[in-house]
């Protein structure tokens, strides 16, 4: 059968479709479970959630499914900035503060906290069946010890030289992230600039380069995009923006509606939200802070200045300043359930498969 790839036999799912960890609240409790349920891997995103938040929602997920699930973290990274770099870019971003009434600030974020031991705990504790990481490669010493407990892990690469790095660290699959892909980019090796692959020509690459399931991921949003992909050598793929318009996301309203009603000319890169290149939605903050981007701190420190904006815009009701993740192919995105999406997208690829719908890929 299609569906029972390497990579679905090695997740224990029914279905080689894995629903991206989207942190910011995309990811509740019920959209995960009911990817699960559905016979899909739904995933916490869990990025910026400390442990409190963490622990709230692994646990409402074990409530509402038996079915694996996962935990997406970022590996840490602890960029510096000086006090005139940061000067600088508050004063950037003061007229937009502003503009949505706030007041004028310096602000000078504090250096990362150690919540990612606490998350990796947690994944120990609670047994959650796979861990994904994007920004990086764990330390061996967390790889190790998640390893020893079953727990089965999978990376992020944009490159093949990236997927090359994860497999020789112990990840149990990969993650080839096209340059498609909505959200941020999970370059780590080399400048992003020269990692930005289009998906069709990453994944046979990487496929052929690595002997772990790759995943592949951008653009997918349909049967096409999961037989596609098949085809070209992975063995399963994450999508996230089709994840997003969901009724079960967590995703702002607004953040949905111009998903679901953008084309794909609209949606582009950026750094000036976080520090870090990230695909989705062209608004006024992205056009205004364009000529700025390279003046701008790394991630997280961009983040963390820009995290009092977001939230305005978003208790504004303001999609301008709002960060809207979104991957190249928001025509495709709808406005379903998440059980119904992952039983429409095993319909449809049964159906391009044909009288062919019991072959093995
Ligand atoms: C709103 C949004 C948030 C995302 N957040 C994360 C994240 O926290 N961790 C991660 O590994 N990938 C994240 N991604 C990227 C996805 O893992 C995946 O690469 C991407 O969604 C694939 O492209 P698509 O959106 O066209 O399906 C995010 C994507 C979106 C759209």
């Amino acid at each position: 059968m299609w569906n029972q790839t390497k990579a679905a036999r090695r997740l224990s799912v029914q279905y080689p479709v894995i629903q991206a960890g989207m942190a910011g609240g995309v990811t509740t409790p019920e959209l995960v479970s009911a990817v699960s349920n559905a016979g899909g891997l739904g995933m916490i995103g869990a990025g910026y959630m400390g442990k409190n938040e963490l622990e709230t929602a692994i646990r409402a997920v074990q409530a509402q499914t038996e079915k694996p699930f996962g935990v997406n973290l970022f590996v840490p990274e602890t960029p510096q900035a000086t006090d005139a770099e940061l000067e600088k870019a508050n004063e950037l971003l003061n007229p937009v503060r502003e503009k949505l009434g706030l007041k004028k600030k310096n602000i000078k974020p504090a250096a990362s906290d150690p919540v990612f031991y606490e998350q990796i705990a947690l994944i120990e504790r609670y047994k959650v069946p796979v861990c994904s990481f994007t920004f990086g490669i764990p330390p061996q010493s967390v790889i190790e010890q998640l390893k020893s407990r079953g727990i089965l892990l999978i990376g992020t690469a944009t490159t093949v030289k990236e997927a090359l790095l994860n497999e020789e660290a112990g990840m149990d699959l990969v993650v080839a992230q096209g340059s498609e892909a909505g959200g941020h980019r999970g370059s780590f090796a080399g400048d992003f600039e020269h990692a930005m692959i289009g998906l069709m020509a990453l994944v046979p690459q990487m496929a052929d380069a690595v002997q772990i399931p790759v995943i592949a991921a951008g653009g997918i949003m349909d049967g096409r995009g999961i037989l596609a992909s098949l085809v070209l050598g992975a063995g399963a793929v994450q999508m996230g923006s089709a994840f997003l318009t969901t009724v079960e996301s967590g995703a702002n309203r607004l953040h949905k509606q111009a998903v679901l009603s953008a084309a794909e000319d609209q949606v582009v890169v950026t750094s000036s939200f976080s520090g870090k290149p990230a695909r989705g939605i062209e608004n006024d903050f992205i056009i205004e802070m364009r000529k700025h981007e390279q003046a701008l701190p790394a991630y997280p420190i961009q983040n963390k200045l820009t995290q009092e904006i977001r939230k305005a815009a978003g208790q504004q009701e303001n999609p301008g300043y709002l960060a809207m993740w979104s991957g190249q192919n928001p025509r495709l995105s709808r406005d379903l359930s998440a059980g119904e999406l992952i039983r429409e997208l095993a319909g449809q690829v049964e159906q391009l498969m044909g009288s062919h719908s019991d072959m093995v890929l």
